[in-house]
């Protein structure tokens, strides 16, 4: 999946709800599947009777949901917490408590170590035991200093709430739906199997509620969310064993959904059927995250990612073959042991082959307990940053031109935000694109016909023309 940059989220309050008592405020650090989280965490504790706010200073109760893919996100993640024990501190004196939570993979991997170095905070959570929020709550409340990182034997989706009505809603017109989580892949550079453990499906029943229930709310867009999201899998209403190709053709079959995504796949788990969705389904849109870390044989080999660049290059072919109109995105790393100028160059050669619309790219970074921590030839900090500015400066390049070559074209825009401008609304395009308009007559989420009339480095600009 990829990183957003930190949110906070602003869990609308539901009519009826009460507006007196107790307040959260959640501050969302790293991929998408925190976002969902922190919804869902949000939800749970609303049927407690916590309001959610984004003001921090009203917040009873502060959640910071963590992410530990690389060294600087848990960085962040202990000034945060330095900020937060001053507040603490001057809350006790007028006699206010504040609660402090971690949540998330930081809250995974470090566990009470946590609250060694944080004396101020409250609980630590792991990803895994979310269900469990109000429970770990009221112990903290009574005092104790509560550490929940053990893999739950119970399905906590069994027990989050399902996403209610009237917060949907106001979360707008697309979502997240968690359909898988965790990893099995054991990439040496990568901590996730260790922080979102071994990897589970959801069952399809339970998938297929949730998205009627979030369609039936007023989203159009749902975005199918796992770390190997590919490799979902499950027992389907006709008996057979199901791959993430037939999920989607019977969420398509949803009326009033309009438009589905899916982050993030490893290229070994895109299989015929999935290819075949591509194809079929004009609900699934045309873009495809599709990460490939290195375009050297050696260094894919290094990280474990079984396969090489050619199988890789071969895959996105045989997609495109099938769907000529995909955007392709993906993730990069430099500078991972032992990476020499020589494979940084297959890196450039596999970028400039593929031809990406967007990508995420990141200098290597030691995360501690992975099998890349223990390799030799590190590479030096000043080299890593020279290879990331001209990899980037490519992929920014590339995005440019993608962009560059959607104006004139004719889009099916999905309207989702109000713009800078009055008057102005701002949706996406088939290929994530955030795309400004002058809509008037139009609503949020209305899928309206338009035109692309430029393209700033961010976002285009398009006018409206009818059906
Ligand atoms: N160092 C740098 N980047 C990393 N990623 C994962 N682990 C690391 C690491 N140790 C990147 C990968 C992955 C994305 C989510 O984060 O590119 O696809
Ligand atoms: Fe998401 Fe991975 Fe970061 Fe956890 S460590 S929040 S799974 S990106």
């Amino acid at each position: 999946m990829s990183e957003q940059a930190p949110t906070l989220t602003v869990a609308p309050v539901a009519p009826g709800e009460a507006t007196a008592g107790r307040k959260v405020f959640v501050k969302t650090y790293g991929c998408q599947m925190n976002v969902y989280d922190s919804d869902r965490m949000t939800d749970t504790l609303a049927r407690d009777g916590y309001q959610t706010t984004d003001v921090l200073e009203e917040a009873d109760l502060v959640l910071l949901n963590t992410c530990h893919i690389r060294e600087k996100a848990a960085e962040k993640v202990y000034s945060e917490l330095g900020r937060l024990r001053d507040m603490k501190k001057a809350r006790a004196k007028d006699g206010r408590a504040l609660t402090i939570g971690v949540t998330g993979c930081v809250a995974q991997a470090e566990g009470a170590e946590i609250l060694r170095r944080a004396p101020a905070v409250d609980l630590v959570v792991g990803p895994q035991t979310y269900h469990r929020l109000p429970a770990m709550l009221k112990r903290a409340k009574s005092g104790e200093r509560v550490v929940e990182t053990e893999y739950a034997i119970e399905d906590k989706f069994e027990h989050l709430p399902a996403p209610d009505r009237a917060r949907t809603r106001a979360r707008g017109v697309t979502a997240f739906l968690t359909v898988q989580e965790g990893c099995d892949k054991f990439c040496t550079f990568c901590v996730v199997p260790y922080t979102r453990g071994a990897e589970v499906s959801r069952p399809v029943a339970q998938i297929v509620a949730e998205a009627e229930r979030l369609v039936a709310a007023g989203v159009r867009e749902i975005t199918l969310l796992g770390q190997n999201v590919n490799a979902w899998h499950g027992a389907g209403p006709d008996g057979g064993e199901w791959g993430l190709g037939n999920l989607l053709r019977r969420l398509s079959q949803i009326e009033g959904l309009a438009r589905l995504r899916y982050t993030t796949s490893h290229p070994r788990d895109m299989d015929e059927s999935l290819i075949a969705a591509h194809r079929d389904l004009p609900k699934l849109m045309p873009y495809l995250h599709l990460p490939v870390q290195t375009g050297s044989d050696r260094i894919l080999k290094a990280m474990n990612r079984r396969h090489t660049a050619a199988e890789y290059i071969a895959l996105i072919e045989r997609i495109r073959a099938v769907q000529p109109d995909l955007a392709i995105s993906g993730d990069f790393i430099v500078g991972f042991p032992g990476e020499t100028d020589e494979d940084f160059e297959d890196t450039l050669r596999l970028v400039e082959t593929v031809g990406y619309a967007q990508a995420f790219s990141f200098k290597y970074s030691i995360r501690p307990g992975t099998p890349g921590a223990q390799m030799d030839g590190h590479v030096a900090e000043a080299v890593k940053a020279e290879r990331l500015e001209r990899l980037q400066d490519l992929l920014f390049r590339q995005q440019r031109a993608f962009a560059a070559g959607c104006i004139g074209r004719g889009i099916d825009l999905l309207l989702e935000k109000p713009g800078r401008m009055p008057g102005q609304l701002v949706g996406r395009s088939p290929w994530l694109q955030p795309v400004n308009i002058d809509a008037k007559g139009s609503e949020i989420g209305d899928i309206i016909r338009v035109r692309i009339t430029d393209a700033g480095p961010n976002s285009l600009f398009a006018e409206a023309t009818g059906a």
